[in-house]
């Protein structure tokens, strides 16, 4: 009896070491995207870094990825997007392999062809020029390209003007497809929102408080939906309040979208928006009065009494 409990004890240990250790070693060995048929993906891995400095550039940059450093236009990133060794590297590691969002489909080309000639007939310079990328992410960021329509970045970029302006890829790369956290932001949209662009230097503060904000309607949105299952199991009426918590969802939802605008106060007042939606479902909870208690299940405490008692003669019987 004693031994065979040491035995099951000594089995739970093995097992939560096994499954601890899994968890470590995951990452580190997780295997590069499975593509068959798909020979952009599977040439191009193994093609070799031209040179040295070449190499030096993609671990630095892996580096920075990694340690949540944006290598932001004022990097290396033109010599680095250039190196054909580096664009699978960054690719393989991105949300776009997970989700199979292969070479071709931004670049063109035949993936069934083995060759690099017969590979390549099709791949266009055209589709991924800096200017045209909205219109070739747009086809499956719809809502950000349609947001992203109406800002003055995309005015600036279509005007054809002298002056930089962001496109998709300035600030998500074109391989690895970062999305920028706020802290980052402020450092990143200063690259050109400075006093010596005279570009509005007002922005890049602005920027990072809209963003944390985001986290604020997080917050008030998983604390009315604790008033809420809180007050159902109370027996209160939460129809209207669910409503005013579905508001606030939908808001946090396309609030990525809406980002895109960049167009800060309008960014703001939806944030808002969702915010007091939030907060009247957590009121209408607080201020309505308690029901009547529900009808509890009968009996529960029952099957838990026998429950014990079967266990307890079990372990005693043996
Ligand atoms: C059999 C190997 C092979 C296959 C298959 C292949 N490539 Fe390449 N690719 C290369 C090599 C090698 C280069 C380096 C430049 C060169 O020599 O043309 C290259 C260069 C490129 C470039 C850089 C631009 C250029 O024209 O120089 C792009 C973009 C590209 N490949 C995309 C693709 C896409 C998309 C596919 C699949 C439809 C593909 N490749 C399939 C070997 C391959
Ligand atoms: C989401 C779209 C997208 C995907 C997927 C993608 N690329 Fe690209 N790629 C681009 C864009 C956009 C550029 C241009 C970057 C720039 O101008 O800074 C580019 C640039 C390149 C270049 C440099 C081309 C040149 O002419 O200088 C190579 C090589 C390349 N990509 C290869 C690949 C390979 C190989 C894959 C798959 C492993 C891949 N790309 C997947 C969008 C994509
Ligand atoms: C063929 C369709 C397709 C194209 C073209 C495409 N994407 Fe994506 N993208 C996806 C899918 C699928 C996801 C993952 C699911 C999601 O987030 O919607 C994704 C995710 C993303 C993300 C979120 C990454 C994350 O870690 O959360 C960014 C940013 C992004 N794409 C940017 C771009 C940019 C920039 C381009 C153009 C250079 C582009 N995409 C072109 C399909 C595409
Ligand atoms: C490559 C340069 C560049 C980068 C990077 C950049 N912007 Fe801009 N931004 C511009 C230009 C150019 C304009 C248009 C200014 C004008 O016409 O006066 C602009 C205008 C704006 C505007 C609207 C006008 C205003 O003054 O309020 C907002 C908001 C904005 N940018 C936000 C951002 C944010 C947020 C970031 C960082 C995520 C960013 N920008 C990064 C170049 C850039
Ligand atoms: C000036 C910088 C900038 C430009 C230009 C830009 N984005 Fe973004 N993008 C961001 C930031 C910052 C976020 C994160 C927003 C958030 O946290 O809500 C983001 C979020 C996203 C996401 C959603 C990721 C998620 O978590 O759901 C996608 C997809 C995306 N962008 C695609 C695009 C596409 C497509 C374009 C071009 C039409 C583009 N972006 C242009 C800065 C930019």
């Amino acid at each position: 009896m004693k031994n065979s409990l040491k035995i099951i004890i000594g089995l739970i240990h093995v097992l939560l070491a096994i499954a601890i250790l899994q968890l470590l070693v995951q990452p580190v060995t997780a295997a590069p995207p499975d593509l068959p048929n798909n020979s952009c993906a599977d040439c191009h891995r193994k093609l070799i870094f031209t040179s040295e400095e070449q190499r030096q550039f993609v671990d630095i940059r892996i580096k920075h990825l990694e340690s949540g450093i944006s290598c932001s236009i004022v990097c290396h990133e033109d010599k680095l997007n250039k190196s054909i060794a580096s664009t699978y590297a960054m690719w393989s590691v991105s949300t776009h392999a997970l989700f199979d969002v292969t070479c071709e489909k931004c670049h063109g080309g035949d993936p069934l062809a083995i060759t690099k000639e017969d590979a390549h007939i099709g791949v266009s310079k055209i589709k991924i020029a800096r200017a045209n990328t909205p219109e070739s992410c747009g086809k499956c960021h719809e809502p950000e390209l349609d947001e992203f329509k109406n800002s003055e970045h995309f005015k600036k970029l279509e005007s054809g003007e002298e002056g930089p302006a962001p496109a998709c890829i300035t600030c998500h790369q074109a391989h690895s497809v970062r999305v920028l956290t706020s802290s980052e932001i402020e450092d990143f949209c200063s690259n050109c929102h400075n006093r010596i662009t005279g570009i509005d230097p007002a922005v890049p503060k602005k920027a990072e408080e809209a963003l944390s904000s985001i986290k604020e309607l997080q917050v008030e949105i998983s604390k009315a939906r604790g008033a809420i299952i809180s007050a159902k199991a109370s027996g209160k009426d939460v129809t209207t309040a669910e409503d005013e918590l579905e508001a606030a969802r939908a808001i946090l939802k396309h609030i990525p979208s809406v980002w895109h605008r960049f167009n800060l106060t309008f960014f703001e007042t939806e944030v808002t928006e969702g915010i007091e939606d939030a907060r009247r479902a957590q009121n209408i909870m607080a201020e309505m009065p308690a029901a009547s208690p529900p009808v509890k299940a009968p009996g529960f405490e029952v099957i838990l009494l026998i429950s014990c008692l079967l266990i307890a003669y079990f372990l005693k019987k043996r």
